[in-house]
């Protein structure tokens, strides 16, 4: 790639998916842990679209004649958590990941890095989504407050999450 530094923070931008993957992964089996089969899919299928997110910026660093430079992992945390919990990190998460987005696309804009910019476009749209999905069930989640009929609702909604075509 033309911008050393743009290729640098794209092949970061591929481990912090991967992190996101292996951190959602650690909350499903926390989630199943709880004996809550629901937000262990809805933890699952989010694994799977991070992994598929790290794909896509794998894919344009190399469509883009640039060099995959894979990093190391740190193992995922997830620490006495509750549904509630769960949902918070998540969006805490979520809001480290949209920062992440929006330097690099700063960067591309100072590199003068055109395609990346436009790339980046379909990620800055993709993180309000997150942001707002991790929200909406917190807000539920605050809503049943621990009740456990809403939980078990909460729980049965979020088992209905399936894999997004074409991610
Ligand atoms: Fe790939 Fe949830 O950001």
């Amino acid at each position: 790639m033309k911008s050393k530094a743009v290729e640098a923070a794209l092949n970061n931008q591929i481990k912090e998916e991967l992190q996101s993957a292996y951190q959602y992964l650690a909350m499903s089996a926390e989630a199943d842990r709880l004996n809550l089969p629901g937000f262990a899919n809805w933890f699952k299928m989010q694994y799977q679209e991070e992994l598929a997110h790290a794909d896509k910026f794998f894919n344009y660093v190399l469509e883009r004649d640039g060099e995959v430079c894979l990093q190391q992992l740190d193992a995922p945390k997830v620490e006495n958590a509750s549904p509630l919990s769960l949902f918070e990190d998540a969006l805490a998460h979520e809001q480290h990941i949209s920062g992440c987005i929006f330097k690099l696309k700063d960067l591309a804009r100072a590199e003068s890095d055109h395609a990346t910019d436009v790339f980046l476009e379909w990620f800055v749209t993709e993180q309000v989504e997150e942001e707002a999905n991790a929200r909406g069930v917190i807000d539920q989640l605050k809503m049943v407050e621990g009740n456990k009929n809403g939980l078990f609702m909460i729980d049965r909604e979020l088992a209905s999450r399936k894999p997004e075509e074409g991610e």
